[in-house]
């Protein structure tokens, strides 16, 4: 049987290097677009290892989304089954001090992928959408109905892409399209080789966490002990990258089935776990004190944002089957084994 290629748009990156290992064991062939705005090549490589026989069925170009030639050259070279679209810029203090890049990046990136997409008989897309298209949900587990909001340009960029494909669906009922809300990645890789390496000081919880626990940073600062909560922090739906990744195949396999049209599905585990639990998940993974310093709320943060999964559990056949001790110990596998990220010394040697 010939084998499906897949195009991953940034998979280099996190959530990406994951997906496109999966991809691989389960027999697909991927071709990586990234242009390493926010990655390393050395994860590609290392993905191509841990693929091992199967490594040779990925290849890697290094290109900008927006470089419609370079990407109309692809498509002219391979046959494509599918898209999964990651790339995109994820900051969002970033993006509300420089809109216009989040807009021109994320919209224009996904328009010209869609447009040569179209050009070429590729109509089959899973694209990473958030958890952050329901603004500070009313009530909690989110579901796929809820009304949608946005409360930054970065989530904006996440309302647009998905109405844009709504209308292009409304437009041309060939396509087929899921759109993936996912709610917070977290982990890594069992095998520590692969993981998330964010530029600069982490926006996120458990990147900083696990900077703090290999001496980067000094201490976790809360952001808010005065909610609502049992503890008084945040509470979010982390899920393992592992299983968001298998989520993503279970998606493709969806796109398979006559009836899809343009879907969304919620990404999450279902279960909240605050920040302070999550801090003392990580401890007892790592064998790590993390100091910690009480601060005020962080301005646009939601109190308690969890998923109902009914919808992918039903639908797709998915469901998380990690929780917060496996995150936290693939994370501090990952952090150990490589506490500068992929410009560690390397550890796979
Ligand atoms: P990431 O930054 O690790 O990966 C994104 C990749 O896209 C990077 O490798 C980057 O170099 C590449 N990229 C960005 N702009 C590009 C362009 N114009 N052309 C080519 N490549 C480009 O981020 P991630 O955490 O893996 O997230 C992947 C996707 O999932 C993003 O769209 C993100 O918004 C979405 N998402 C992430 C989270 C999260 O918490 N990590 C949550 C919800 C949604
Ligand atoms: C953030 C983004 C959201 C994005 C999601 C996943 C904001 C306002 N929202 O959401 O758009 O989809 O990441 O990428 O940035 N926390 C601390 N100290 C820290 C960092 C975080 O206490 O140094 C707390 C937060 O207040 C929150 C929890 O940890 O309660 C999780 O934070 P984070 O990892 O940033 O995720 P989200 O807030 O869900």
């Amino acid at each position: 049987m010939e084998q499906k290629s897949i195009l991953v748009t940034g998979g280099a990156g996190y959530i990406g290097s994951h997906t496109v290992l999966q991809l691989l064991l389960g027999g697909y062939r991927a071709v990586i677009v990234d242009n390493l705005d926010n990655s390393s090549q050395i994860a590609v490589e290392r993905v191509q290892k841990l693929a091992g026989e199967y490594g040779p069925n990925l290849s890697f170009h290094q290109i900008d989304l927006r470089d419609k030639p370079a990407l109309e050259q692809l498509f002219v070279t391979t046959k494509f089954e599918a898209v999964i679209h990651f790339a995109g810029l994820k900051a969002v203090g970033e993006s509300v001090q420089k809109p216009l890049m989040y807009y021109d990046n994320n919209l224009i990136g996904t328009i010209v992928l869609l447009e040569v997409m179209a050009a070429h008989g590729c109509k089959k897309l899973v694209f990473s959408s958030s958890a952050t298209v329901y603004g500070w949900p009313k009530e909690v587990p989110c579901t796929e109905e809820f009304p949608l909001s946005a409360t930054n340009p970065y989530g904006r960029t996440k309302l647009f892409i998905e109405e844009i494909c709504r209308d292009i669906y409304q437009s041309d009922s060939e396509w087929k399209i899921i759109l993936l809300r996912y709610f917070n990645p977290v982990g890594a890789h069992p095998s520590g080789d692969i993981g998330e390496d964010p530029r600069g000081i982490p926006n996120n919880l458990m990147p900083f966490v696990q900077q703090v626990a290999v001496g980067r940073r000094p201490a976790l600062t809360v952001f808010g002990t005065d909610y609502s909560t049992a503890d008084g922090t945040g509470v979010r739906d982390y899920i393992h990258v592992v299983d968001l990744a298998d989520g993503h195949i279970s998606a493709l396999n969806k796109l398979s089935d006559p009836s899809v049209g343009c879907e969304v599905y919620n990404l999450g585990t279902g279960k909240g776990t605050s920040v302070l639990e999550m801090v003392a998940a990580f401890e007892k993974a790592s064998g790590k004190k993390i100091p910690l310093v009480l601060a005020g709320r962080r301005p646009g943060d939601a109190e308690v944002v969890y998923a109902s999964t009914d919808k992918a559990a039903h639908e797709l056949t998915w469901k998380a089957k990690y929780g917060i001790d496996e995150m936290c110990r693939d994370q501090w596998n990952w952090a150990s084994k490589n506490p500068y990220g992929y410009e560690s010394p390397d550890s796979t040697a």
